[in-house]
């Protein structure tokens, strides 16, 4: 072959009639006619009919491939309009294999929405091959480029943040990661820039921006991700609504860019209020029908949030942070509005006070939230104050923050977009996993590589760790009690031998066999997991368990269910959501008066009322009617 020429793309070999090119690709397609063969050669922009008449080495689908040949224009009656190269073809003189495929374990054609989540994120590199992905990666790719001009030309200059560092209250749980210089010490991942864009305004950077890595602890979604990606900035001496329209400018240049339209230009600003009272949620959908077919972006703006809000029991974060009941709504950092800042310092009217807040929502999600900050010290203080926290707790949380606005800190305000969230909506797309290329499966396990996984034990060593779960593992057993706790309902723990059987179990706690449900881990044809509790001395009918999940069901392998839960067969609590699980329990526990149960240790129980498991545990509604035993 010749080394001296150079690779002409696809769509490129439409300038090139009559000459002789040389293009390299995937075989999309292969159609062997005996004497002539055709292959479609694909690449990034497309692909481009060849045909080969004098055959060399033996081609296979997706192998990738070199060829030589001549641009010939096609004969009238064989042209593909729907193609960009439909006008010609390649007459092929040399070709040879680089990487033969074998068989494909997912197809690469298709959209792909049929295809097993696991597989399809196990191959994600294969994945990725369909044109539907190839074309939300470009279009992302796109997006973000202008999205970035537009604040380049808007004067920000663009900053990195550290990724190790002290946790940040984004309402999540942090990530943390064990030092090896302190052992026993930690690092938190960011869930958010927050606290290093707002110190780069007392630098003096003026206008920042970053397309920021965020990293949460939370429950997954449709719209959310462990990781996610955030247009992030921070800008000085402003107000909201100079915030607003930078950020308006560049989002909307952006969605022109890549195609789509906007339904209103400006966007429309609706205070909370009326949100609430219009629409019955702060995020909304303004589109019409037929605007929805067209896939139109609805932005608005929403503003005037209250500060704070009373915590929910529930939300461990939110518990967290709070030491008085009162939490903040959206960003502790964030300013009241000035009306209400006399009552701010004075901690009245908590209820009242509102923030400066102002939220983007797009199709029904919130696609960005952002305020002016608390650039006076006492400002902020007096958030942590309302939130209960002492003059120490505060200075340990955010001293350093305090100590920053006391050295010239200009009056500053910034906002996040949620860059995930735009490309699932530009691209119509039902979920976050669409618009990343290697994203988690809804358990949180990596893309291609297999993580999380166990530590070598030299290393935990070095970093002063030792792992506890297995046998004697506490940490579901403290979990469970945490939930159980945060509901303030009554239940007796008791220790009794280690266990293997719920069977077991019952005798050695001296309860009925009935009372105990036992939690099965049964998997889903698409690898999903689903709980369903009966009673230990019943045997579970797979058929009429899978006739109610509307699935057919199967039960986990107990290696598996250990590995991944992190608790014994046997030991497993009625909770499924404990591990992000949907729950089902027989219809016999909604007359039971208690509930026995192994309680995530082979060595440990709890006894409550049997109603409390039901509201605690929220299993799936159709199970209150539903017989699943033999
Ligand atoms: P906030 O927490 O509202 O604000 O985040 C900003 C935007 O990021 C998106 N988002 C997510 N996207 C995917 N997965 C997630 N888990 C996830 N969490 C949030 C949303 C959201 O609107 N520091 C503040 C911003 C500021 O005040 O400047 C912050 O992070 O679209």
């Amino acid at each position: 072959m010749n080394p001296n020429l150079s690779r002409t793309l696809t769509a490129q070999a439409n300038e090139k009639v009559g000459e002789t090119i040389k293009l390299q690709g995937w075989v999309d397609t292969l159609r062997d006619h005996g004497r002539v063969t055709f292959v479609d050669l694909r690449d990034k922009l497309g692909i481009i009919q060849c045909v080969i008449t004098k055959k060399g080495d033996k081609l296979s689908d997706e192998s990738v491939i070199e060829i030589i040949g001549k641009v010939n224009k096609r004969p009238e009656n064989s042209v593909n309009k729907d193609l960009v190269t439909g006008t010609i073809e390649i007459d092929v003189s040399e070709y040879k294999v680089l990487n033969k495929c074998k068989e494909l374990p997912i197809p690469v054609k298709s959209d792909g929405y049929e295809i097993d989540e696991e597989l399809r994120l196990k191959y994600r590199y294969l994945d990725l091959r369909r044109e539907r992905m190839h074309n939300i990666l470009v279009m992302r790719s796109n997006f973000v480029r202008s999205l970035r001009e537009g604040f380049f030309e808007q004067d920000f200059t663009e900053v990195e943040t550290p990724l190790l560092s002290m946790g940040t209250s984004e309402g999540a749980r942090n990530f943390l990661v064990p030092s090896r210089m302190a052992p026993g010490k930690f690092y938190a991942l960011p869930q958010s820039p927050q606290q290093y864009k707002q110190l780069l305004m007392t630098a003096g950077v003026d206008r920042y921006f970053q397309l920021a890595r965020c990293i949460r602890d939370e429950d997954l979604k449709f719209d959310r991700g462990f990781e996610f990606t955030q247009l992030d900035l921070e800008m000085s001496f402003v107000n909201e609504s100079e915030v607003m329209s930078a950020v308006e400018n560049s989002v909307k240049a952006a969605v022109k860019a890549v195609g789509s339209k906007l339904k209103e230009d400006p966007f429309p600003v609706i205070p909370y209020d009326e949100a609430i009272k219009k629409y019955g949620a702060d995020k909304f959908d303004l589109r019409t029908e037929e605007e929805k077919k067209a896939n139109v972006l609805a932005f608005a703006w929403v503003v005037k949030f209250p500060f704070f809000k009373k915590v929910d029991r529930k939300d461990a974060s939110e518990v967290e942070e709070s030491r008085s009941g009162w939490v903040f709504t959206h960003n502790p950092f964030s300013k009241p509005v000035d009306e209400h800042i006399e009552w701010h310092l004075k901690g009245e009217n908590i209820d009242k006070i509102m923030t400066t807040q102002y939220d983007l929502v797009c199709n029904g999600l919130e696609v960005g939230g952002g305020s002016i900050r608390a650039h006076d010290p006492e400002v902020l203080k007096a958030t942590y104050k309302i939130m209960g926290y002492s003059e120490e707790d505060m200075m340990k949380a955010i001293g350093h923050m305090v100590k920053a606005f006391e050295l010239g800190t200009p009056p500053h305000g910034g906002l996040a977009l949620g860059v995930d969230r735009i490309i699932m909506l530009l691209a119509n797309e039902q979920s976050l996993k669409e618009t990343i290329a290697f994203p988690m499966t809804r358990r949180g396990r990596t893309s291609v590589m297999d993580a999380p996984s166990i530590a070598n034990p030299d290393h935990l060593k070095e970093l002063g760790l030792a792992v506890n779960i297995g046998e004697e593992s506490d940490v579901i057993f403290v979990r469970l009690k945490r939930l159980l706790d945060s509901e303030d309902v009554k239940y007796e723990v008791i220790e009794h031998r280690s266990v293997k059987t719920s069977e077991e179990a019952a005798e050695v706690r001296n309860t009925p066999m009935d009372i105990a449900p036992k939690a099965m881990i049964l998997t889903k044809p698409d690898g999903g997991l689903v709980m369903v509790c009966i009673p230990a001395d019943k045997k579970l009918d797979m058929k009429k368990a899978s006739a109610v999940v509307g699935e057919k069901l199967k039960f986990a392998d107990p290696e598996f269910v250990e590995s991944e839960l992190g608790v014994k067969v046997g030991a497993v609590p009625p909770f499924g959501k404990l591990f992000e699980i949907e729950t089902y329990i027989d219809k016999s526990f909604w007359e039971k008066e208690k509930v026995a149960f192994n309680a995530g240790r082979r060595d440990r129980s709890i006894i409550m009322k049997a109603s409390d498991l039901i509201k605690i545990a929220e299993p799936n509604p159709v199970s209150k009617d539903s017989d699943f035993k033999q």
